[in-house]
């Protein structure tokens, strides 16, 4: 068997897969997000260790026994500071934590350089700004910090005692010269680090270290190797056989996700697209990212008083139309196109009679919308694809999934096993990293089990709509309420 963990945001997961790729155990472990403040996000650093140690020691020990390697897949850009005794300095400051967009502006201003070398803009959610903010308002737990980890990172850290990372997680820090895959003396000094405050740099499927003698017996598996695994976005890539150049992905989740692999370092900052490191070798990847998606469609079908988001979705699917209304989805901020902390949903178009059924049926129309913007981000940086596979709890409905292939111009591929996620990606870096079984072997996608293909009518009707729905979004966002922030 081999161990595959993904630290996730709301819960720690854990799967055990054998040398076929089938899944024979999954467990998992909740975590809670403090909001101390407004726009903070943070997390505990132990709570993911005993996370991850309750959901591996949830799984039979007779199948834990037979494991061979580890991989380790997590939320991305946490920062984690370590002090000189490894214990972490003050609570991670994750991914979706939006207090640092001054400190964006403040770190582009050091380095100019900085798009260019790391391929990204500095947006709020990224590792490097989080460490900027520290640095201004808390610049004592600074001065202190020796080493900064990613949240993954910790667990390996208190598992194997190794300061690791793998390149796929390291582009997310805007500490990476994504296009060399080595760390930026440059982008350190930006925010006052240097190359001793950064772990070991590694390819997903390269060993990092083994499992601690007395960690190896608490969790009931062998001693064996860990490998550097990947960032989730990365890993749920790779579970989801999206490794050759031209494979892509559209995850809608709580966040919505295009990912396209590609063969090269393929940036587009200005437009706040990501240009990362893919978790396989001498390939990259792209990513548009969008901070709501299928929890933009669970909110609104809230507020219209359904019950469940399985009723508003059925609701939609009858209703068949929006009457007019147009829905932006950046319930929580927007990354990709946007880069703005600040944005908020925005509901336009109501009339007397505007049903409930409609204002999801716009909400599942925004979301889409916004897929097109990210898309289009990506392809103005020579990212190609024809197809995506469709992955995460919004797969679940075709509806959408007719709504989305229409408005993307472009056939969506449902699979066997799409909810397999960045845990099973781990878990087939971890085979990858003790095994000579080939990476388009291990990495296969699952078969196909059904194709959305654009409805040619709704196309011309989604593409006729899309100059309003941006127009919404330009014509509002000075008026978005920041005295709610
Ligand atoms: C990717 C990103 C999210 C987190 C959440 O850039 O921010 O996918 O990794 O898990």
């Amino acid at each position: 068997m081999y161990l595959g963990v993904d630290l996730g945001t709301s819960s720690v997961k854990a799967v055990l897969v054998d040398d076929e790729g089938v899944q024979h155990a999954e467990a998992s472990a909740l975590l809670e997000v403090l909001r101390p403040q407004p726009l903070w996000s943070e997390q505990h650093p132990d709570t993911w260790v005993d996370a991850a140690e309750a959901a591996v020691r949830a799984m039979p020990a007779d199948l834990r026994a037979t494991v061979k390697s580890v991989g380790l897949s997590g939320q991305m850009h946490g920062a984690t500071l370590l002090g000189k005794d490894d214990r972490p300095l003050r609570p991670a400051i994750l991914w979706n934590d939006g207090r640092s967009a001054a400190e964006c502006a403040e770190i582009e201003g050091a380095e100019p350089d900085l798009r260019h070398t790391t391929g990204n803009k500095a947006m709020p959610g990224f590792t490097a700004p989080k460490m900027a903010w520290v640095r201004k308002h808390e610049s004592g737990v600074f001065e202190q910090t020796r080493k900064v980890l990613l949240p993954k990172d910790y667990l390996r850290l208190a598992w194997t005692g190794d300061h690791a990372t793998d390149m796929s997680d390291a582009s997310g820090t805007l500490w990476l010269n994504v296009g060399e895959r080595r760390w930026s003396e440059a982008a350190l000094a930006a925010t006052g680090l240097e190359l001793a405050h950064m772990p070991a740099l590694h390819e997903g499927p390269a060993i990092t270290g083994e499992l601690r003698q007395d960690i190896a017996g608490l969790l009931g598996l062998p001693v064996v190797p860990v490998a550097a695994g990947a960032g989730d976005q990365a890993a749920g890539a790779v579970g989801a056989g999206v490794t050759a150049p031209g494979d892509a992905s559209l995850s809608l989740g709580t966040s919505g996700v295009v990912f396209i692999a590609t063969d090269g370092f393929k940036p587009n900052p200005d437009e706040a697209a990501h240009a990362f490191c893919h978790a396989i070798p001498e390939t990259w990847h792209q990513m548009a990212v969008m901070l709501s998606a299928a929890s933009a469609v669970d909110a609104v079908a809230r507020m219209a008083g359904f019950s469940s988001p399985t009723e508003a979705y059925a609701a939609a699917e009858a209703y068949g139309r929006s009457d007019g209304v147009l829905f932006l989805p950046y319930l929580t901020g927007e990354r990709t196109p946007h880069d703005d902390p600040h944005a908020r949903g925005a509901v336009f178009g109501l009339g007397p009679d505007t049903t409930p059924a409609a204002l999801v049926h716009a909400a599942l129309e925004g979301v889409a919308f916004a897929f097109v913007d990210g898309l289009a981000a990506l392809r103005r940086a020579g990212g190609q694809c024809e197809t995506a596979s469709v992955i995460g709890g919004g797969s679940r409905s075709a509806y959408w999934g007719r709504i989305l292939a229409s408005a993307l111009d472009m056939p969506l591929i449902y699979r066997e096993g799409s909810e397999a996620g960045p845990a099973d990606g781990a878990a087939r870096l971890a085979r990858l990293a003790v095994t000579n079984d080939p990476i388009d072997e291990v990495c296969a996608p699952g078969p196909v089990r059904s194709v959305i293909e654009p409805d040619p009518g709704l196309t011309e009707r989604y593409a006729s709509r899309l100059p309003k729905w941006r127009a919404l979004y330009a014509a509002t966002k000075h008026l978005m309420p920041e005295d709610t922030l």
